[in-house]
């Protein structure tokens, strides 16, 4: 058996994608409640006012993710509810809900790992110089994570600074599909940078407050290959892999950035919102890195005047032959066991938690009632599986949670795409498992595919 007998079997989810009760107990907007409130940005006109009223199902929830006998689950803290402006006293109802979920996760035998950053910024931050555009947002993190810290710190299992801060920065920043909806690319370098240094920043305040549980940060990493084996797509790949997965990486783990992206970035960008000093505050020692893990990417070089992302084109085209989600997402386990492989290879065998992994699928309940997503169990069967290769082979992976707990609120997709092991009737919020679900409790049940 590969997995350790401590290994965690979860699911996950995000504040604004199951909470819904946006204007409750004294919650402030986010950016998500604006940038979803704005026609045009989010598929079918869908906001996270009601999501899957967990807010106030919560309860419920955690008896159903003890009904599936998981021994972790990863949510996240939404900071508006925290500080409805980002800054200065906590919101005691805030904390008050959170503090309740912990309590009871743990009641459960149900580890907690929260997740402080998963992309639900105050408003008012934003309205104040740019959000993660402006240097100060770094101390204002730092402050509210110590707030959750100290109302959290006796429960919470793991810590989790940020969420994919790639996605956050370029999709938020320069591709403009996720809040706040910008399209400069300039943005989306800077607000990388003080995501960066934020989570160092987070990371620094929760050692001074001597708390034992492990921290670390979640990327989504995506392993990038050439689309044609000429010199000019390998190099493309390289250079793309450097952009969304070497430039968190690396100073992280090295306290540098990768030199060629850097060439590549400094011949058209200042950068100098990158400081002396800084890089040492990204790169303090974690416990642990997060990988959220969906899909490998492709890209090529760019032929001629084509648009580009900065050197490369990210590939189209698929292959008849892998299938793919409803996401349009390819599905390739043998791609995760590289990643993993290469992240134990490359940055000194980390200990690493699966904190995402999963794939949309359009199931709905049939005549019988209930919701038959064979395919959903494969993705997870094929994916557990790499994760169980990448163990054998000396990765140090201590836990798989699968994304997600119930189908919910998929940012610019809205509703309408289901990654959920629960199906949510939107209407009646009914929660029925899936038959993935109960796959997956046989699987945490077994500790492994058996
Ligand atoms: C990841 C996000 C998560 C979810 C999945 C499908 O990028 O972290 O919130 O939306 O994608």
């Amino acid at each position: 058996m590969p997995f350790p007998p401590d290994f965690a079997w979860g699911t996950a989810t995000a504040s604004y994608q199951i909470e819904g009760a946006v204007d409750e107990d004294g919650r402030g907007p986010s950016i998500w409640d604006t940038f979803s409130h704005t026609p045009g940005n989010v598929a079918n006109g869908d906001t996270g006012d009601v999501a899957c009223d967990h807010y106030h199902r919560w309860a419920d929830d955690v008896d159903l993710i003890a009904s599936y006998g998981l021994n972790a689950y990863r949510f996240s803290v939404a900071w508006p509810r925290i500080q409805p402006t980002g800054r200065g006293a906590a919101n005691q109802k805030g904390i008050d809900f959170y503090r309740r979920l912990v309590e009871r996760l743990v009641e459960k035998g149900i580890r907690p790992a929260a997740t402080l950053y998963h992309w639900d910024l105050p408003q008012a931050l934003q309205d104040d110089g740019g959000g993660w555009q402006n240097r100060d947002i770094v101390d204002r993190f730092a402050e509210y994570a110590t707030i959750v810290y100290e109302a959290l710190g006796d429960g919470v299992a793991w810590w989790i600074t940020h969420n994919e801060p790639w996605v956050a920065a370029a999709i938020g920043h320069r591709i403009g599909r996720h809040a706040p909806g910008l399209h400069d690319a300039t943005a989306e370098l800077r607000v990388a940078h003080h995501l960066l240094l934020s989570h160092g920043a987070a990371v620094q305040a929760f050692r001074s407050l001597g708390l034992g549980a492990p921290i670390g940060i979640t990327l989504s990493l995506s392993p990038t290959y050439p689309q044609h084996e000429t010199e000019a797509d390998r190099r493309a790949a390289i250079l793309s892999d450097g952009y969304t997965n070497r430039w968190y990486l690396d100073p992280v783990f090295r306290g540098e950035y990768p030199a060629d992206v850097l060439d590549l970035l400094a011949e058209h960008y200042a950068l100098d919102w990158i400081r002396d000093g800084d890089l040492t505050r990204i790169g303090q020692p974690i416990d642990f890195v997060g990988v959220n893990y969906y899909a490998r990417r492709t890209v090529r070089a760019p032929v001629g005047g084509e648009p580009a992302e900065f050197a490369w084109v990210v590939s189209t085209e698929h292959r008849p032959d892998i299938p793919r989600s409803d996401m349009g997402w390819e599905m390739t386990p043998a791609t995760f066991i590289d990643l993993l492989v290469r992240l134990k290879a490359d940055y000194g065998s980390p200990p690493i938690l699966i904190t995402e992994n999963g794939c949309a699928i359009d199931d709905t309940p049939g005549s019988d009632g209930a919701v038959h997503d064979p395919r959903r169990i494969d993705f997870l069967a094929t994916h557990v599986g790499a994760v169980e290769e990448a163990i054998e082979r000396g990765v140090d992976v201590r836990g798989y949670f699968a994304w997600s707990l119930m189908d919910n609120f998929e940012w610019g997709e809205g509703y309408r795409q289901r990654f959920g092991i629960t199906y949510v009737d939107y209407e009646t919020q009914r929660r029925i498992p899936k038959d993935s679900a109960r796959w997956y409790a046989e699987v945490a049940r077994r500790n492994g595919l058996g």
